[in-house]
């Protein structure tokens, strides 16, 4: 189907499942090359990664560690604005090789709070696999994107694990959102 509609909101197809099941292939490929004998713990950050860490680890050949975190924001007082919180950090990050996997870097913001987080935890080393990036929505400076699925324009989407008012995560594909971006 190459169009849907989710409450308000049309969307047309943007990436095929097909293409995103080779993607991840070759991803994880690269990343059994640049971890092998490393043991990496894998963070996927939910709810948006399920779908991806799923898949990317059913194609993962090397020893891993695989756990999940996930990022609440709340309202704050007028002083501190929108808080973030981080809900189940593992405590065995010191002296490990990090990779922290995310749906998509949107503005960056998210990817900037989990990292300082972690760091503080005192990890080896930190990379980042997303299987989307807009980079022209990135506004704060994010670190180095080592393992990224697909570029994209600054589109809404879902599909893949990404929601709109929280549906759409079970749609196999990525879609765009047809008209007005969110
Ligand atoms: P950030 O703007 O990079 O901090 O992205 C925060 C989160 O917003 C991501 O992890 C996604 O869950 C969500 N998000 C950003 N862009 C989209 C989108 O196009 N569709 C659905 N969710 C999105």
């Amino acid at each position: 189907m190459n169009t849907i509609q989710i409450e308000d909101k049309n969307f047309e197809l943007m990436i095929e499942s097909d293409p995103i099941k080779k993607r991840i292939l070759l991803l994880a490929i690269q990343i059994g090359v640049d971890y092998e004998d490393k043991c990496p713990i894998f963070i996927g950050v939910l709810n948006g990664s399920f779908l991806f860490i799923g898949d990317l680890m059913k194609d993962i050949t090397i020893g891993c560690e695989i756990e999940f975190v996930k990022v609440s924001s709340y309202e704050g007082d007028q002083s501190t604005g929108n808080v973030k919180q981080l809900i189940g950090l593992p405590k065995n990050i010191k002296g490990r090789d990090i990779i922290l996997v995310e749906d998509i870097v949107d503005t960056g913001k998210t990817l900037n709070f989990l990292i300082q987080v972690i760091e503080k935890e005192q990890p080896k080393s930190i990379n980042i696999c997303t299987l989307l990036h807009k980079p022209n929505a990135t506004v704060t400076s994010v670190p180095v994107l080592k393992y990224v699925g697909f570029e994209i324009p600054n589109d809404f989407v879902v599909g893949y694990g990404l929601d709109y008012k929280g549906l759409g995560r079970n749609i196999q594909g990525i879609y765009r959102a047809i008209g007005k971006t969110e």
